[in-house]
């Protein structure tokens, strides 16, 4: 089969794992006698740096022209401490998400059983977790209206979402549970916000045409709290886009570490794979991060946008294996020896290809 994806490294560490990821790509390309396209584009501080846009035109036109999407990460500690900066790299993410209409953004959260001591929940509590947010990505207050008022003194960012921006996340929460446990989660605030009531109204509607699934629904605080508490009492959770953003952050701290969970953004036309971690500055260019998040980006690309389910299936096997035999990187170790980014990919690529 021949793959043309577009590759967007982004910013801080997101050259480093994604480099990881293009070797382990390959060698699943060469086992499996597939043809990979990698077509390099610019996002971030590096496209502001070198053309002065986050998401520039050429970029757009590459991904547009790819069959899938596979990214790194965005954000530059150049801009984080200046308020005024006219352009900052997360414009660009939030641009491309917009421009390309990747309105479902698939967040699962799961457990690694050699990793289970890593979390700092208690391991009876995470064991067996296995669930996904379907976070909308498109909406709510990143994209509302935003300003300031009365001389800068005061600030407003609005959340609005359309019925039919509702029902089109939503009927994939329906769907995905369909194909899972039939648990859908509706995560809210419907006791005080007007958009989180019609977030409620439009999911109530649909649950007749899906008379299999049990709907719950759930204030966002609450859900907070249950998620550390009893994160396996959820299957499929579906919310808008700033809570997601938050309650995914925080359920990657039941599989142990930040830099192991993946992420899909599926859109009409294409579908964007990246790691939920940021750009880790801190890490750049220490050969340090870990690479699995956005190795396992790449598993989620082969199996839902290439429909290649024994491909995604090695790479998850050889993940596995080397969590197990503690080829890590060092947020992984527990003070033994760690390996280095770098040798973690080509550690897996070799497995794969043996
Ligand atoms: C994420 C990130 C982004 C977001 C930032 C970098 C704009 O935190 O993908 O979760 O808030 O969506
Ligand atoms: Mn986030």
């Amino acid at each position: 089969m021949k793959l043309n994806i577009a590759l967007l490294a982004g910013d801080g560490i997101g050259p480093e794992v994604i480099d990881q990821a293009v070797k382990v790509s390959n060698a699943i390309a060469k086992k499996f006698n597939h043809q990979i396209n990698w077509v390099k584009a610019l996002t971030g501080a590096a496209a502001i740096d070198a053309v002065g846009d986050p998401y520039p035109e050429e970029t757009h036109q590459i991904c547009l022209n790819a069959d899938a999407i596979l990214f790194g990460a965005i954000g530059d500690p150049r801009y984080d401490n200046d308020p005024s900066a006219k352009v900052r790299p997360e414009q660009g993410l939030l641009k491309m998400r917009k421009k390309l209409g990747l309105f479902a953004n698939v967040r699962p959260t799961f457990v690694f059983p050699s990793l289970l001591n890593k979390s700092p929940l208690k391991k009876d509590i995470i064991e067996g977790t296995d669930l996904v947010f379907l976070r909308e990505l498109t909406g709510g207050i990143y994209f509302g209206e935003r300003g300031r008022l009365d001389n800068g003194e005061t600030a407003y960012d609005t959340c609005t979402y359309t019925r039919s921006e509702v029902k089109r996340i939503a009927e994939k929460g329906f769907n995905l549970a369909m194909k899972r446990s039939k648990k859908l989660c509706c995560v809210d605030k419907a006791n005080v916000l007007e958009s989180s009531r019609l977030w409620r109204e439009t999911v109530q509607s649909m649950e007749k045409d899906y008379p299999e699934v049990t709907v719950s629904y759930e204030f966002v605080d609450a859900v907070a709290m249950r998620l550390v508490q009893w994160p396996k009492s959820y299957d499929v959770l579906i919310t808008e886009n700033l809570f997601g953003d938050i309650l995914t952050d925080e359920a990657s701290v039941i599989s142990g570490s930040m830099g192991l969970m993946p992420s899909a953004s599926v859109g009409l036309e294409t579908s964007l794979y990246e790691p939920i971690h940021g750009s880790y500055p801190q890490a750049a260019g220490k050969d340090i991060a870990n690479p699995l998040a956005t190795i396992l980006s790449a598993a989620m690309m082969f199996e839902d946008a290439f429909k290649l389910k024994e491909e995604a299936k090695l790479i998850r096997d050889v993940v596995n294996l080397s969590l197990e035999q503690l080829i890590v990187t060092e947020d992984l170790s527990e003070g033994k020896k760690s390996f280095s980014t770098s040798e973690v990919g080509s550690w897996l690529s070799n497995e794969i290809l043996k």
